[in-house]
């Protein structure tokens, strides 16, 4: 398979990860999947976290870097983000991945994305790790980083992941797969059995949602990119215990409002 194609073995995510103790969060959440190396969109998350109504952590699912292929830009994203929660993307793991590999950008395409998207996000990624690597830019940290983030948030148990629950670059929780309906089932099945209420999850860069019987599976599509068509604005999924005035979605599962957030960076 070709290279932004293949989903590396090593992006399997083992069962055993969802058997631990969600730990108690009990402070709003806001999950920042896909900020792609975008600053100003960083900048309105900070903005957007002050004038919250109540007090929200800051969580990266991944994919932080992306356009981002200067090494004081990298860096200063770097700086910003390592006080806040983090978890692996497919973009951070090529980062670190060392070898002959073909594994190009590690997005793990699906057969709907065409070639020329696909070659595309190879030559970004490459491009990306040539600067790294030329400017000797420290990424060992990323190896700390997990695959998936579990919260227990006002008492709702949240699992934070990058693609799906089965591999960090899967495609299982995409607008296309959500739609049918053995994958719903599956989904369904596998948050029971972990007692998950909801999965927030990114990767795919367009946003969907599916509403169990009393599950959530929320996908932001990206926040330092327009997810939505016709506007240019990123997204990010927030809980809380107050509804957000600006919600462009909101639903309340046991006390805590799951929502979407536009990221109205600034585009001048
Ligand atoms: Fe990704």
């Amino acid at each position: 398979m070709r290279p932004g194609r293949l989903c590396p073995s090593d992006y399997a995510i083992e069962e055993k990860v969802y058997e631990k103790d969600f730990p108690d969060h009990d402070k709003g959440l806001y999950i920042i999947g896909g900020l792609y190396g975008n600053p100003y969109a960083l900048d309105e998350i900070e903005a957007m976290q002050v004038r919250d109504p109540e007090p929200v952590s800051l969580c990266f699912n991944g994919d932080t870097h992306w356009f981002d292929c200067d090494p004081d830009l990298f860096q200063d994203l770097e700086e910003r983000l390592n006080c806040h929660y983090r978890s692996l993307g497919n973009v951070e793991a090529e980062l670190l991945r060392t070898g002959d590999q073909e594994i190009g950008c590690g997005c793990a395409y699906p057969s709907s994305t065409s070639d020329a998207a696909v070659s595309r996000s190879n030559a970004i990624h490459k491009r990306l790790k040539e600067m790294v690597r030329e400017s000797q830019i420290p990424v060992d940290s990323f190896q700390n980083l997990g695959k998936v983030q579990v919260f227990t948030v006002y008492g709702l148990r949240l699992l934070v992941l990058h693609g799906d629950e089965k591999f960090l670059a899967g495609w299982g929780c995409s607008a296309e797969s959500l739609q049918e309906p053995g994958r719903q089932q599956e989904l369904e099945a596998f948050m029971e059995s972990y007692q998950i209420d909801v999965i927030a999850c990114t990767h795919t860069c367009s946003q969907v949602i599916y509403e169990g019987k009393a599950t959530l599976v929320i996908n932001n599509g990206s926040a330092g990119m327009g997810t939505l068509a016709g506007d240019p604005a990123g997204l990010i999924i927030r809980l809380g215990q107050v509804a957000h005035p600006d919600a462009i979605y909101s639903k309340k599962m046991n006390h805590v409002y799951v929502e979407l957030l536009r990221v109205a960076y600034d585009l001048d």
